[in-house]
């Protein structure tokens, strides 16, 4: 088996920017494990795919170990998957904040102890967290505390994993994107969330691949979370 190319494993990956994010790593000859629930085999054999719900431990184990046997390396994991549920605070129902903290957090958690294990036997290895500036910057009307919740924590993680492995080879990065031009957000919304960006617009799914991109070539840049989102964190 030629185990020489790179493989990367990405979440969430039937659409939107995780979409787009198999077809640049595909474009750039990366091998490619996508993830999502409704995910449908490839005719690409670069491609594996594997359907389930990434909140489900056997599905992220079952993830990697298929990926390994089938790949024989992990060097890149894109934790993409992830749910959003604006809503006023004490709207949030228990299933809405079971529902966000499992994609969101327990997505993360699982796939990467089980990428990270491997990466570790490699020596090297990133990771890329998927977050919102949100965390950094509420919007007044945009209630949406879940999401700063659980993403606010990936950004904490991030930092720590980039410290806790930064001797080991493995880099650990996030990208926080404005409001992104996906299935997330229907075409009629488009100009009201456009307005809510210091650019004036909403961002599109190749700009957050071309930052995932950057911070995989990026070899001297951990713990850092980039910021991609028209000016938002910044300021208003
Ligand atoms: N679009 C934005 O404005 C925006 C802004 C900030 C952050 N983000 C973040 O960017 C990431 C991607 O967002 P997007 O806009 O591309 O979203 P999207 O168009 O809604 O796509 C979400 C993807 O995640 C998959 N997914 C959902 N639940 C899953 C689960 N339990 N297990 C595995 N896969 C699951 C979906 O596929 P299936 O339905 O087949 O599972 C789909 O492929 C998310 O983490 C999101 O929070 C997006």
């Amino acid at each position: 088996m030629n185990n020489q190319r790179k493989v990367v494993v990405i979440t969430g990956a039937s659409q939107g920017i995780g979409g787009g994010l198999v077809k640049a790593f595909r474009d750039r000859d990366y091998r490619v494990i996508a993830n999502s629930r409704s995910i449908k085999p490839s005719s690409d054999p670069d491609v594996l795919t594997i359907a389930g719900d990434i909140s489900d431990r056997a599905v992220a184990e079952r993830m990697i170990k298929e990926g390994m046997s089938r790949f024989g390396r992990i060097d890149t994991l894109i934790n993409n998957a992830g749910i959003f549920i604006a809503k006023p605070f004490t709207a949030y129902t228990t299933e809405d904040y079971a529902s966000t903290l499992a994609v969101n957090l327990n997505g993360f958690f699982h796939a990467t102890q089980f990428a990270v294990a491997e990466m570790e036997k490699q020596g090297s290895g990133h990771v890329v967290n998927i977050t919102t500036s949100l965390v950094d910057h509420a919007i007044d009307g945009v209630p949406s505390v879940l999401a700063s919740l659980t993403k606010g924590g990936l950004n904490a993680a991030t930092k720590s994993l980039a410290i806790e492995y930064a001797k080991r080879g493995i880099r650990v990065n996030a990208v926080s994107p404005g409001i992104i031009k996906t299935p997330m957000h229907a075409p009629e919304t488009h100009g009201a969330l456009a307005a809510l960006h210091p650019v004036n617009r909403m961002g599109e799914t190749s700009d957050i691949v071309e930052a995932v991109l950057y911070l995989e070539s990026a070899g001297f840049v951990t713990g850092e979370i980039l910021h991609v989102d028209g000016g938002q964190s910044a300021g208003h």
